[in-house]
């Protein structure tokens, strides 16, 4: 597995707009979905836990999968018995994951997805019936947001292309929505805020 935040894992947490986009989403998410204290749920590309930790507070238990060993090192820095997060170091693609889960989480993960139709297929497995999704990540960009494409596989997402790849894996009630913009000199970035149903 390709670690292509190895150098980015010790300094994460000091970005003002990651650590802002990353509430601004768990605000977003929290408006939208209702959490409660019997959901475990999945952050999937969860890093060094931004979002994360933020759903954790609402719900009986977050996992983690990230590629990272870096990022998770992080994260797992900042467990406590009151609040934390169980690590998965895998692709969930190659080597999906048994358990299941009451709603999936993620944030600016997406665009580091080769395959998005097979991310989706495979984790309709994991979720129950009933259980959510609510993924923010990129609207479609020029390739400038980052300083280096490296591991970036989409530059961002087209909203109609992304809806359908959505429904066809299974999830219903697909809702994708602006929820930030993320302004850097030279060019404004719109997030949006998908959640869907199963
Ligand atoms: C831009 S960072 C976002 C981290 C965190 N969600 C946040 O908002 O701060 C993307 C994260 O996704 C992870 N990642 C990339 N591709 C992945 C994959 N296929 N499966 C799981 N995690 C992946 C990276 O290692 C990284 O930690």
């Amino acid at each position: 597995m390709q670690d292509h935040f190895k150098d980015k894992a010790q300094n994460w947490d000091s970005g003002d707009i990651r650590v802002s986009g990353a509430k601004k989403i768990a605000e977003a998410i929290e408006k939208r979905i209702t959490l409660t204290q019997d959901m475990d749920i999945l952050d999937f590309g969860v890093g060094t836990g931004l979002l994360g930790f933020e759903i954790a507070k609402k719900v009986k238990q977050v996992y983690g999968v990230d590629t990272s060993k870096t990022m998770l090192k992080k994260l797992e820095e900042k467990n406590t018995p009151e609040l934390n997060i169980i690590p998965f170091n895998q692709d969930i693609i190659q080597e999906p994951l048994t358990q299941s889960f009451n709603g999936l989480v993620s944030s600016m993960t997406l665009h580091h997805v080769k395959d998005i139709e097979a991310f989706f297929e495979t984790i309709f497995k994991n979720i129950t019936k009933g259980g959510f999704l609510a993924i923010a990540d990129l609207e479609s960009e020029d390739g400038t947001f980052h300083s280096d494409n490296t591991g970036v596989h989409h530059f961002g997402f087209d909203i109609n292309t992304l809806r359908k790849i959505v429904e066809k894996s299974g999830f219903k009630d697909v809702n994708i929505e602006n929820i930030n913009t993320i302004s850097k000199p030279d060019h404004d970035f719109g997030v949006f805020l998908l959640t869907a149903k199963k």
